[in-house]
């Protein structure tokens, strides 16, 4: 993908953002490693930047690695700055998530960054997920590739969770959100949750299905972190105290999506997503509760939720350029 077939949205979504030149989450604080997070596992493969801010996460033949924050809260707004592992990544995952599966092992609730490696050459894609209380038989995953190569620079990856909805954003740009009503009861997620970043093999289904394994010939794969926002409200795990302090995250300029940002989001979906479990009507039937079917929408899927070749406008383009194969399609 060369930057030119990019640039005309790329300008979209910044002309709409930087309006005044502060950015959306300026207002939150940044927080050191060693003031919200602890390392969870893979021993030496979590190495912290002499900065205090900054922390790599690195995956070898013998482990992988993860943190997690130091609190649990019931809303918040956690979000990164992240860079991803270059080259031949194929059967990696850096997944970026909010959890509590470690307290609630057979009703936990879940929202998730998940970034899936790919061949040589073949551009990282990711999938986002909400589970809650137990839900697992309900997946809620959608796909999608991105605007700008993962690999290279920095990008912010947020999921505010709030009473009222959950955002997921791709720096300022908001690429999905979930409104909580009635009908989702407990598949909204409730309790309180941590922050985990971690990097992981998954071989077995990451890529192609689980066709490319990871190839520890190009380990470490080395996944980057820095500038960790957390905007919450931390409570006990099991008391579940009250949250009306979390008031504020709700009045939060990036708990609204404002027309503008509803453009922006509409304009990434419709270039960038490649399946949505809204549409796939063989899984689901009937849409779940918080699916929105918009017919033009639904017209660009098949009823595997997987757009139809060439529905995308960029992915005719990437047709004639060779880049795009069958496997781009699995989910
Ligand atoms: C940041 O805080 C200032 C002062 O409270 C406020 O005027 C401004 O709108 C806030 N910016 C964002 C992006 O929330
Ligand atoms: C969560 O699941 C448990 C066990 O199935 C159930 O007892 C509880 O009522 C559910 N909570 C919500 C909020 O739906």
């Amino acid at each position: 993908m060369t930057i030119t077939t990019k640039l005309p949205l790329l300008c979209f979504l910044l002309c709409c953002c930087y309006v005044s030149g502060e950015t959306l989450f300026s207002n939150v604080t940044t927080r050191s490693f060693e003031d919200g997070y602890s390392h969870l596992f893979g021993d030496g493969n979590l190495v912290r930047g002499d900065d205090g801010k900054s922390v790599r996460l690195l995956l070898d033949r013998y482990t992988g690695s993860g943190f997690i924050s130091s609190d649990l809260y019931k809303y918040g707004l956690f979000s990164a700055k992240m860079k991803l592992p270059s080259e031949y990544t194929a059967g990696v995952v850096v997944a970026f998530y909010t959890s509590n599966g470690d307290v609630f092992e057979k009703t936990h609730d879940e929202l998730d960054f998940e970034f899936l490696g790919n061949i040589y050459g073949k551009e990282w894609r990711f999938q986002t997920n909400v589970y809650g209380n137990g839900s697992t038989n309900r997946g809620r995953e959608e796909r999608y590739t991105l605007w700008f190569d993962p690999t290279k620079e920095f990008h912010r990856y947020s999921i505010l969770w709030t009473a009222n909805n959950i955002i997921f954003y791709v720096d300022e740009v908001p690429i999905r959100e979930v409104v909580r009503s009635d009908a989702m009861g407990g598949d909204y997620p409730s309790k309180p949750m941590s922050l985990y970043a971690t990097i992981w093999d998954a071989s077995s289904w990451a890529t192609s299905g689980g066709k490319y394994k990871v190839n520890y010939k190009y380990a470490p794969f080395v996944s980057e972190y820095t500038d960790l926002l957390l905007q919450g409200c931390s409570v006990h795990p099991i008391q579940q105290l009250p949250d009306s302090s979390c008031a504020e995250l709700e009045r939060a300029n990036y708990a609204v999506v404002t027309p503008q940002r509803r453009t922006s989001m509409t304009k990434f979906r419709h270039n960038y997503m490649y399946y949505s479990y809204c549409y796939d009507t063989l899984r689901y039937p009937v849409a779940p509760p918080e699916c929105v079917r918009i017919p033009s929408e639904q017209s660009r899927f098949k009823d595997s939720g997987r757009l139809k070749f060439g529905a995308h406008r960029r992915s005719k383009r990437r047709t004639r350029a060779g880049f795009r194969t069958k496997d781009h399609l699995d989910i």
